[in-house]
């Protein structure tokens, strides 16, 4: 499908909402390149062959995207894979600190690889997210530390993320930003 004003829908899959802060940021940045863009968590998710993109997002759980996020992927793979899709996740890992940290967090778990590689996207980026302390465990938090986990609350970095809308962006072909969006 090719629409003169390009379509792109925007879903993800959230647990404590950082992952739908970034996806309506992405969103925004687009329609004020003149896309059209519909975000829906993927609960809510539109019909994808309304849209010449479909950028995905979710956050990482247990070194996972959702299960909500997995099926929906499984259940829409042959539109998935017609269509050019981004895909991105929110974790921890791009914060990570020092040689081992660093090591680490550039490493996609191999479950989120399998299901990125199956539907061919045009591109991959992972976030860091929001990290809170409350609820983590013990061994958890020691092991943030000892791989360079830098503090905990909001680890998002706006200006990389951005920067890989505005790749998005040169790959749609879309015109200049109206205006600027400031950040969340
Ligand atoms: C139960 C739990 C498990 C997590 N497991 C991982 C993990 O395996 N890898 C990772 O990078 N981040 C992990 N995180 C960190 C989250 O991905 C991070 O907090 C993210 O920002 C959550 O996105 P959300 O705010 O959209 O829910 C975990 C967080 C929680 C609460």
């Amino acid at each position: 499908m090719n629409h003169e004003t390009p379509r792109i829908a925007v879903i993800f899959a959230t647990s404590q909402g950082s992952t739908r802060e970034i996806a309506e940021y992405v969103g925004a940045d687009l329609a004020n390149r003149r896309a059209d863009v519909e975000v829906a968590d993927v609960a809510h998710a539109p019909e994808l062959s309304r849209f010449d993109a479909v950028i995905l997002g979710s956050a990482v759980h247990d070194r996972e995207v959702l299960p909500e996020m997995s099926e929906f992927v499984r259940a829409h793979a042959n539109e998935l894979t017609a269509a050019e899709v981004w895909i991105f996740s929110v974790g921890i890992g791009p914060a990570l600190r020092g040689p081992i940290g660093r090591w680490l967090g550039r490493k996609v778990p191999q479950n989120i690889a399998s299901l990125r590689d199956s539907v061919s996207p045009k591109g991959y980026r992972a976030f860091a997210g929001h990290y809170e302390r409350a609820g983590v465990s013990l061994r958890a938090r020691a092991l943030y530390r000892l791989f360079g986990g830098p503090r905990y609350g909001d680890l998002r970095d706006w200006s990389a993320i951005s920067d890989w809308s505005a790749t998005i962006a040169r790959a749609l072909r879309l015109p200049q930003p109206k205006s600027i969006i400031v950040y969340p």
